[in-house]
């Protein structure tokens, strides 16, 4: 059964209690939070004054997708806010090893990022050292945006990584998830949905949690 990680990036930001209640009432297994800074992508999203709230009022786990440059500067301020998983971008580090060691020293899971032209094979000499893969299915920055087909055969390479390894890394796949598409993307390997549109732009965001979860 897959984890099913709800995207804070498409709730409604004057009722964030409201859609808080929602997600701890639901089946959701994470809260996934999006951090942009405006250089490591296009676009600028959230930081701690919405982070340490929603991490206090949730019940889930709190699963930090940083989408910014020199992440290692603020891995302690996002502990201090209440991350249980920090996930950085493959893109964005240059010493990738010590930004995951430093996230497990603070307690926390060390998740990577891979944009849609990277490769999953970079990751093959350090897959030991991370808890999750998050690969993007989506250009990183925006949410509502169409899943790219491509994703699917990256994650039944990972996979095969992971199993020859003997490895429990979770492999997230994030952007364009739908009803639709879900049952390929799991087919292929994935273990944790990212659903942001299709979950809180929906008539019923709780019953399309279950939905997601029945899959
Ligand atoms: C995009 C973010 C996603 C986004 C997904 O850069 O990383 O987490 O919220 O939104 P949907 O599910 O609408 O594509
Ligand atoms: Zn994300």
């Amino acid at each position: 059964m897959a984890l099913i990680a709800p995207s804070l990036l498409s709730a409604d930001f004057l009722n964030l209690q409201k859609d808080c209640d929602m997600l701890n009432a639901s089946e959701a297994d994470w809260f996934h939070l999006d951090v942009m800074d405006g250089r490591f992508v296009p676009n600028i999203s959230f930081g701690f004054p919405v982070i340490e709230p929603v991490c206090k009022a949730t019940t889930k786990t709190c699963d930090v997708h940083l989408m910014i440059l020199e992440p290692g500067n603020y891995a302690e301020a996002f502990q201090k806010a209440g991350a249980d998983i920090l996930t950085v971008h493959y893109e964005a580090c240059a010493h990738l090893h010590r930004n995951l060691q430093q996230i497990r020293s603070l307690g926390m899971k060390a998740g990577v990022a891979l944009n849609p032209h990277t490769p999953v094979y970079l990751l093959s000499d350090i897959l030991q050292d991370i808890d999750l893969v998050c690969i993007m299915s989506v250009n990183p920055g925006f949410g509502g945006q169409k899943f790219i087909p491509q994703t699917l055969s990256k994650i039944a390479e990972l996979k095969k990584m992971i199993t020859d390894k003997n490895l429990a890394t979770l492999i997230e796949i994030d952007g364009g998830v739908t009803l639709e598409n879900a049952p390929s993307i799991l087919a292929a390997g994935a273990d944790v949905l990212v659903a942001g549109n299709t979950v809180f732009k929906s008539a019923d965001p709780t019953a399309t949690i279950a939905a997601l979860k029945k899959l």
